[in-house]
């Protein structure tokens, strides 16, 4: 075994996806550990606003390049966490192609960057690789029901492309590799308009609007915030596990009573209006932590009131295009 999580220090890491949402909190995390980054991003769906608060820190660096074409970094690294893809349904429909080209060609690159320097990987993998699951919690070993053809399967099929070959890369030549599969993170620094729940009820919230709930609402998530999602990830990192490895919250939450919290939080009496379910959305989505708990000893530790309080907050404080 690596030694315990916490004790684990890299000296270089570099992030792909690093300025978008989970990677630019990945990238202050690891600086904040005393752990250089080069943050590598097209900026498809990031900004470098994300990560403008650590443009002046010595110890960072950005890097503007498409994974989907081979890339090298200069410097020696000893952690590759591949975190670039479109991660939202507006942003992946959006990008279809270059979605899939980001699951496979850029994930096969950042395997052979990690190979050519000798350092751990840890591929951002997804809930979404279980489908519209047919058992309840998820666990690992549960195999999904994911349509290969419908909408979503521009995301789903890239992330499960990209866990085999993560894996194949490990068997076959040895690379250091781990899988994390994340539940739905929130926090500060997602969009307002990327198409997610929690950012567009918070957005709506503000704005005086009605929540627009799809379907009746009763659909579930499991909503984990994102400095729970991070001590996961540095957790993986940090461990020898292959994975793949659930991390998120299991506190599972209906759509419709998430959006009444947001509107008990943000102070809003506009209420909530039913729109059309999209295809393919799943009925339920709940974590099995048990692996997490057992082997990484982590487990989230913001509660939902609290998570949802700070980022309502973040909200107010800053634009939300
Ligand atoms: N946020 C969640 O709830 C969640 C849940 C499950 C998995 N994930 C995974 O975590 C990762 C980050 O998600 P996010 O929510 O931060 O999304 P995001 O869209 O905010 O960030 C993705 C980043 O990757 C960059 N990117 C995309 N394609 C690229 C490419 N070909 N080359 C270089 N950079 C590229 C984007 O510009 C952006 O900065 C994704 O891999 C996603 O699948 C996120």
């Amino acid at each position: 075994m690596r030694e315990a999580a916490s004790a684990h220090h890299f000296q270089r890491a570099v992030v792909t996806g690093g300025a978008g949402f989970v990677g630019s909190h990945l990238c202050t995390a690891l600086l904040d550990r005393g752990t250089e980054v080069i943050c590598v991003d097209d900026f498809c769906t990031g900004t470098a606003g994300n990560v403008a608060h650590l443009a002046e820190h010595p110890g960072f660096s950005l890097l503007r390049a498409d994974v989907s074409e081979p890339f090298e970094v200069g410097r020696p690294c000893d952690l590759v966490l591949h975190f670039a893809s479109p991660a939202s349904p507006a942003d992946y429909l959006r990008l279809p192609l270059h979605t899939l080209d980001t699951g496979s060609l850029g994930t096969r690159n950042a395997l052979a960057l990690a190979r050519r320097h000798g350092a751990r990987f840890v591929l951002a993998s997804t809930s979404e690789a279980y489908g519209d699951p047919q058992q309840h919690p998820q666990s690992e070993r549960y195999w999904g029901n994911v349509n290969p053809v419908g909408p979503r399967s521009v995301y789903d099929e890239a992330k499960r492309f990209a866990e085999a070959l993560t894996t194949a890369e490990a068997g076959a030549r040895g690379t250091d590799t781990g899988i994390v599969r994340l539940f739905n993170t929130y926090g500060p620094r997602m969009r307002g308009y990327d198409g997610r729940a929690v950012p567009t009820f918070i957005r709506q919230a503000l704005a005086g609007e009605p929540l627009t709930v799809t379907g009746d609402g009763r659909q579930t998530r499991s909503l984990a915030y994102i400095d729970d999602t991070v001590r996961g990830i540095l957790a993986m990192a940090a461990s020898d596990l292959l994975g793949p490895v659930n991390i998120g919250n299991p506190d599972e939450i209906t759509m419709l009573d998430l959006a009444r919290k947001i509107i008990d939080i943000a102070g809003s009496d506009a209420g909530i209006h039913f729109i059309e379910r999209p295809t393919d959305d799943p009925a339920v989505r709940c974590p099995d932590i048990t692996l997490a708990r057992g082997k990484l000893q982590w487990e989230p530790r913001v509660p939902a009131d609290e998570g949802l309080a700070r980022t309502v907050r973040w909200f107010r404080e800053h634009a939300t295009a």
